[in-house]
């Protein structure tokens, strides 16, 4: 059965391009995205690395680590990360998996078979410092994904975690944010003194709390 939202991201111990990787341990108290790449050596996914490394500061600021999987070799990993910094402009600066015998593509559901029997989708699991999964995304091996709008979601999940507030339709920061519904009225008037408006009573709109 395919992981679902809230369920704990499974365990697994890993070569990568930065040594081996125990994934909870590895993942410590940090926000955490593990996103998979159907192959080396593949144009696509040669721009979604460059990309990632290229935004290293802005998952920083998030406490959010990141992490890549091919269900290639190392050998092949560190034959294909030159191309990286060479058609990218920038050098890869987190760890990538070598998953040869695709045990944490069949443990994550990575693999497709009506898509590929052999390549993984480009599928993305983003995890919370409990472990769980807050969100999962899945792309064809054509689509390049975006990861301004993965910082986007981010943002919004970690608000939901901090503040109990949600993100509305093509939120971007520093927008006005909703408050959830489990949270009463009188509670949010502790909450958000300043106050909110009320366009219904289960549509509560407030500036996006600070911090
Ligand atoms: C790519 O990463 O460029 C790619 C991989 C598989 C199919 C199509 C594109």
């Amino acid at each position: 059965m395919s992981l679902r939202l809230g369920d704990e991201a499974p365990d697994f111990t890993a070569e990568t391009t930065d040594g081996t990787v125990h994934f909870h341990q590895w993942l410590g108290n940090s926000w955490g995205v593990l996103f998979s790449h159907p192959k080396d050596f593949t144009p696509v996914c040669t721009t979604e690395l460059g990309r990632v490394s290229a935004l290293k500061g802005e998952f920083e600021k998030r406490n959010t680590k990141v992490i890549g999987l091919s269900v290639d070799s190392l050998e092949s990993h560190k034959g294909w990360i030159g191309d990286i910094k060479e058609t990218q402009g920038h050098a890869l600066n987190f760890p990538l998996i070598a998953d040869p015998d695709k045990k944490v593509a069949n443990l994550y559901g990575m693999i497709h078979p009506n898509a590929s029997d052999t390549a993984t989708v480009r599928s993305v699991f983003v995890i919370g410092p409990d472990k769980k999964i807050k969100l999962t995304l899945t792309y064809p091996a054509s689509t390049g994904r975006n990861f301004d709008e993965l910082l986007r979601v981010i943002d919004s999940l970690q608000l939901t975690a901090k503040h109990k507030v949600a993100t509305p339709v093509d939120w971007k920061q520093g927008q006005d944010v909703i408050i959830v519904p489990s949270v009463s009225d009188a509670d949010a008037k502790s909450q958000f003194p300043n106050g909110w408006k009320t366009l219904k009573p289960y549509l509560r709109v407030v500036a996006q709390p600070k911090g």
